[in-house]
């Protein structure tokens, strides 16, 4: 259970039970991710004044499995006449050698600085620089549209970090520094310099926001979230090689093709040498209802980071998230007609993880409908085209309240003939986490109104499709 959740945010039909996210008020970004004395930490981006985006602290909490999350004291808050006055914006944790060390964006006066804090008491207080901002310009003449967040590693002994950064005209980049101490920098060049003017493989706006630069099986990846314009666009991965202190990227992809639901991710690596990633899932209704409801923004659940055949960043859902399973539901194979979807009716509600194993039709398109109410008139449709190619979480009908945000979401999917669609689903209210045959996921948020809105269905259109198999568990909070 959480602890002092005020009252009009639990009564909140809409509010997850079983993501991570503050009693109340604004998260956005995770920042810091640390697994410190085999606990993991996760930082984010927090507003204790509201539902809303403003005067922004570090939030704190602490997992000893990356499910069960306990809150800790606020780690960041801005101080009145330093580089942070306006806001601790984000940044990530490292280990100084024993010294847990964190660099964030300092923000003052609309302009962003790295700036750095030091922990002497296990992650739990931190003390700010007194050389805040470690870093107190960009480099000059380079006509930059924004200059924030941070990537740090080390790497032969030396310190390397990156910043987020655009250029005028140009496109999104991410620029390199390095340094002895963590605390003197020196700038070397862009890691990689993006073209706002490219639309393939994919767009990537004018501004790179939170780079996180990591290894992952031989290859090295670049995550970038893609700004544009004051939009927030999606998150990105652009994967290659790593030569001369220069990323040479062969494959670049949106992470999540729920676009803005999965947005500044950040990843560190555990002691089990898995990467981990969690991203910010904003909310898809309107400042008011936002305001009403006294909350804003979830984590995303955390994911293991792989590198798939087609040398593509695919994120499973870890497994440590079993532990939150409770009463199982086992449905055997059965054959959907076509055209008449085909309730489940032993599995509903609105806190649910489902494992779905399904094979179209040749040409035809199936799936699963979830929070849909008796009459259909809610539903949220998760399918897959085999004509085109493609899986859409279908938002269309999600809710009866027009004010919130209902477009598809579409993502390229292609099986083998002799694939089945195997579809790993987590409902959390208004949350859904969608992952599709180890490749590709889909995040999203739904907001249905009706209490009768937790059915769920079996879907076949243009030929029969088949259900291998079905389990359902409802999850605990
Ligand atoms: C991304 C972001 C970052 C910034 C932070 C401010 O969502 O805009 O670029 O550091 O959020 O909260």
């Amino acid at each position: 259970m959480e602890t002092n959740v005020p009252q009009r945010a639990a009564a909140d039909p809409h509010r997850p039970c079983f993501h991570f996210l503050p009693p109340a008020n604004w998260l956005n970004d995770p920042n810091g991710l640390i697994q410190w004395n085999g606990e993991y930490h996760l930082f984010y981006q927090y507003n204790p004044h509201g539902p809303f985006h403003g005067t922004i602290h570090w939030g704190h909490a602490v997992s000893a499995d990356l499910v069960h999350w306990r809150h800790l004291p606020i780690a960041l808050a801005p101080d009145p006449g330093t580089a942070d006055e306006d806001g601790c914006w984000s940044g990530v944790a490292i280990d100084d050698d024993g010294v847990p060390t964190l660099i964030y964006s300092g923000n003052r006066n609309g302009a962003q600085r790295a700036c750095l804090a030091t922990s002497a008491d296990g992650l739990l207080t931190w003390q700010k620089d007194a050389g805040n901002p470690v870093i107190a310009e960009p480099p000059p003449d380079m006509h930059l549209v924004a200059y924030r967040d941070h990537s740090v590693w080390r790497e032969d002994g030396v310190w390397y970090q990156l910043i987020g950064a655009g250029i005028e005209s140009q496109g999104g980049t991410a620029l390199l520094y390095r340094s002895a101490d963590l605390r003197e920098w020196e700038y070397l060049h862009p890691l990689l310099m993006g073209d706002v003017h490219r639309y393939t493989p994919i767009w990537t706006g004018s501004m790179w926001e939170c780079p996180d630069f990591f290894a992952l099986d031989g290859r090295h990846v670049l995550s970038i979230s893609v700004w544009d314009n004051d939009h927030l666009h999606y998150s990105a991965a652009m994967v290659g090689s790593y030569r001369d202190q220069r990323l040479v990227p062969e494959v670049e992809h949106k992470l999540d093709y729920g676009d803005r639901y999965f947005y500044a991710p950040q990843s560190f690596s555990d002691a089990e040498g898995r990467r981990i990633m969690f991203g910010w899932v904003q909310e898809g209704r309107s400042a008011e209802a936002q305001l009403a409801c006294g909350w804003s923004g979830v984590m995303s659940l955390p994911r293991v980071l792989t590198l798939g055949p087609d040398g593509r960043v695919g994120m499973q859902p870890a497994p440590e998230l079993a532990a939150l399973r409770a009463e199982h539901t086992h449905t055997p194979a059965i054959d959907i007609p076509a055209g008449q979807p085909v309730v489940v009716a032993d599995v509903s509600g609105d806190t649910l993880e489902l494992v779905v194993e399904l094979v179209p039709a040749r040409a035809g398109r199936c799936g699963i409908v979830v929070r849909r109410s008796s009459d259909g008139a809610e539903q949220t449709l998760i399918t897959y085209d085999a004509a085109l190619h493609q899986l859409i979480v279908d938002r269309t009908h999600a809710s009866l309240d027009v004010a919130t945000d209902r477009n598809l979401h579409v993502a390229p999917l292609t099986l083998r003939s002799d694939e089945p669609l195997r579809l790993h689903i987590f409902l959390d209210r208004s949350v859904l986490e969608v992952f599709a045959n180890e490749r590709i996921s889909i995040t999203s948020r739904i907001y249905p109104t009706r209490a009768d809105s937790v059915g769920v269905a079996l879907l076949a259109e243009h030929g029969e499709a088949r259900l291998n198999v079905l389990d359902a568990w409802q999850m605990r909070a």
